[in-house]
């Protein structure tokens, strides 16, 4: 509860997509000079889905997880009021990946647009649909992130390519009087450069072999890795303290997927037990903006979440630099 009158979403469906095709460690070693177990013990990675040139695109991606979410919830699509498709990967520039979204689901008396907020995209979709909600302009939301990361990727570098995954996920928020929601988040752009990827459509820029790098993802790790770090158990100690709750409260922490080291670490500064920070991160590696929705999916398959009874936080951090946490139940 809220303690007054206002109104957020509540998750009431929850949907996702994978492509087919998989790419083990074995398989990344044969493209780059790794090893399952370099792989394994870094970042808990085994495995990604890997997007189909043919068939997968992020909007197709999108269309799919946000199928799915429709049925889970059960809601006839015209009582959509927002999507909000959050991707760092979008297929096309215009019309946005939102629109096409509403067109395939016939959502047809929805706002829409995209966003790009990197790997924090659904957790910043998430909070913004809130704000939609909580101020009256809409009742019920969808709200997706779909990325097709490997077309980014420079699989000749392989302190980047071994860790990114593509897929979507998408969720339903529908407006209820006493849905528990509280949030912060954070960006600091001054420490932006750590990652980095140029759009390849710059007038003026020639296609030099230097400027062709650049157009992948470019990371500085370890930076990212110590940014993770210490800013994720920050920014959620900062939350329980806002919302007065102690973290022995909440029953489940679920992160962004990007290193299961990080996710440990964040579990022992909170000292809190491994078991409550779920992960699939071995199957999926990093999905970006699509790594929480699709975690949720699996989570209400197997029967976790999905009642509206756990008491949660959702936590992610990425490019930009940007943060953020929210605290909720579903
Ligand atoms: O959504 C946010 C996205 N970004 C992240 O979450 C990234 C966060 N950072 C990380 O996850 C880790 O920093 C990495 C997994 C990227 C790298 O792990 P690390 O423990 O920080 O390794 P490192 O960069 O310090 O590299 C250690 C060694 C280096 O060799 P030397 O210089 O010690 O000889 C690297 O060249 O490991 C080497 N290395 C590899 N070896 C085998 C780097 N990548 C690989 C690889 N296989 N794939």
């Amino acid at each position: 509860m809220n303690g007054d009158n206002t109104s957020y979403g509540r998750v009431i469906g929850i949907g996702s997509y994978l492509p087919k095709d998989i790419l083990t460690n074995d398989d990344m070693a044969k493209i780059v000079e790794t090893s399952d177990e370099w792989i394994t013990e870094r970042t808990g990675i085994k495995e990604r889905h890997i997007s189909d040139p043919e068939t997968d695109t992020s909007e197709s991606m999108a269309i799919e997880a946000a199928k799915k979410a429709v049925a889970d919830s059960g809601i006839d699509t015209k009582e959509i009021g927002l999507i909000i498709v959050a991707s760092t990967t979008p297929n096309v520039l215009f019309p946005v990946l939102s629109a096409s979204v509403q067109a395939a689901i016939d959502a047809d008396n929805a706002m829409c647009f995209d966003m790009n907020a990197a790997c924090p995209g659904f957790v910043t979709a998430f909070v913004t649909a809130q704000n939609y909600i909580k101020a009256g302009a809409v009742d019920c939301a969808l709200v997706i992130g779909t990325e097709n990361l490997t077309n980014y990727v420079n699989f000749e570098d392989r302190g980047t390519c071994i860790l990114f995954g593509d897929g979507a996920g998408a969720v339903i928020l529908k407006a209820e009087k006493d849905t528990k929601y509280d949030v912060i988040m954070h960006a600091a752009g001054k420490r932006g450069e750590c990652m980095h990827c140029e759009s390849y459509m710059q007038k003026g820029k020639e296609k030099t072999e230097e400027f062709l790098k650049s157009n992948y993802i470019n990371m500085d790790g370890q930076t990212v890795f110590k940014f993770a770090v210490t800013e994720v158990p920050r920014v959620i100690e900062d939350l329980l303290k806002k919302t007065g709750t102690s973290a022995d409260e909440i029953d489940y922490f679920i992160l962004h997927q990007a290193n299961r080291r990080i996710i440990e670490s964040v579990a022992k500064r909170l000292k809190q037990p491994i078991e409550k920070f779920p992960m699939n991160i071995e199957r999926t590696a990093n999905t970006s903006s699509a790594s929480i929705p699709i975690l949720l999916d699996e989570m209400k398959k197997d029967g976790r979440i999905g009642e509206g009874k756990k008491h949660v936080i959702m936590s992610s951090f990425g490019a930009g630099l940007l943060w953020g946490a929210f605290e909720t139940k579903i």
